[in-house]
């Protein structure tokens, strides 16, 4: 087993009162693919921003450790972060406008972010963007290349966002619902890309979804959150075909059968998460609360499927 490329342990996030992220623990080796799910609100993309140092909020407490290539991201200045951003890591976020400038040519920016880390003629540059135009699906590069972001789609943009992201060949992506915008042909021509990355450039991904299709196709490990918790981890066939944790089970009931339509975003199961306090976060909703619900379960288990709760071993099956 290589060494993990990215180590975040006891990652905690609180806003004033409210704790957003709960003591995450996670490793991504390189390579690998790392679906992270959970309904909206569960703290996936302020994990990652909080992983990435993109937390601006005034006030914003972030503790616990994430270690990337031996080196401690929450430890770095900023001007080291910044380093490290785009070039060995790079994220795409979730809304495609906050990647992009609405007064530069989608062009222009994305030869700026190579420019930014390779030196490199503007003329090569510029040419390179036209080929990750093309390579993200984007219909006429050498002309499209010019054009304002206003000028592309909702799912153009995405795509331009990605062709950024992966204009660095980073060693690890982070990728926040990079095709929930996407209509399933441009999704799957961007799931290609990605697992492309990986074979050409040995980079792990770390895939944050709404979509458990997408997660069953593209995922080595998956990582369950609710409630700022990691609830579940295990590699893709453990939580696909042996899932341990009541949340899961619910999140698979959600995922329509074979025959039924594809859903893009994950029905909700019955109530609302509850803020992560001292119990059990999903005990309000779960079908088999216990009294030591009351305390919140660890995260643990064996031969790498975890999962945090307090059920017998033996009823951890659906
Ligand atoms: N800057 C912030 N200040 C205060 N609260 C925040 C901030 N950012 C996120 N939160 C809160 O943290 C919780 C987790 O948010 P997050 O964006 O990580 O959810 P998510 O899992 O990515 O959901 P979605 O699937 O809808 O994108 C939410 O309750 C959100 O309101
Ligand atoms: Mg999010």
């Amino acid at each position: 087993m290589p060494e993990p490329l990215l180590e975040v342990s006891d990652l905690r996030i609180r806003f004033g009162g409210f704790t957003a992220v709960d003591g995450l623990s996670f490793s991504v080796r390189p390579g690998e693919v790392l679906g992270v799910v959970g309904e909206s609100g569960s703290g996936k993309s302020v994990s990652m921003l909080g992983v990435l140092g993109l937390i601006r909020t005034p006030g914003a407490k972030i503790s616990g450790k994430v270690v990337f290539r031996g080196r401690d991201l929450l430890a770095l200045k900023n001007a080291e972060m910044r380093a490290i951003r785009g070039r060995e890591i790079a994220m795409i976020f979730q809304d495609p406008m906050t990647a992009l400038t609405p007064v530069y040519t989608i062009g222009w920016q994305i030869a700026e972010q190579v420019r930014a880390h390779e030196k490199v003629s503007k003329r090569a540059a510029r040419d390179r963007a036209i080929k990750l135009l093309d390579e993200v699906g984007i219909p006429a590069p050498e002309q499209r290349v010019d054009a304002y972001p206003h000028e592309f789609s909702g799912g153009m943009r995405q795509r331009a966002v990605i062709a950024m992201a992966l204009s660095c060949n980073p060693a690890l992506l982070i990728a926040d619902e990079p095709t929930t915008a996407l209509d399933v042909t441009t999704q799957a021509q961007i799931l290609d890309l990605l697992r492309r990355l990986r074979a050409d450039h040995g980079s792990a991904v770390v895939m944050i979804t709404h979509d458990m299709g997408v997660v069953s196709e593209i995922a080595d490990e998956v990582l369950v959150m609710y409630g700022g918790r990691a609830v579940e981890r295990g590699s893709r066939t453990e939580v696909f075909h042996s899932p341990r944790h009541p949340y899961t089970w619910g999140l698979l009931d959600s995922v329509p059968r074979v025959s039924g339509p594809r859903v893009r975003r994950l029905p909700t199961i019955p109530g609302t998460p509850g803020a992560a306090g001292q119990g059990c976060p999903f005990a309000d909703r779960c079908t088999h609360r216990l009294a030591a619900c009351a305390e919140a379960p660890p995260l643990s288990g064996t031969a790498g499927h975890l999962d945090a709760c307090w059920l017998p071993e033996e009823e951890k099956t659906r």
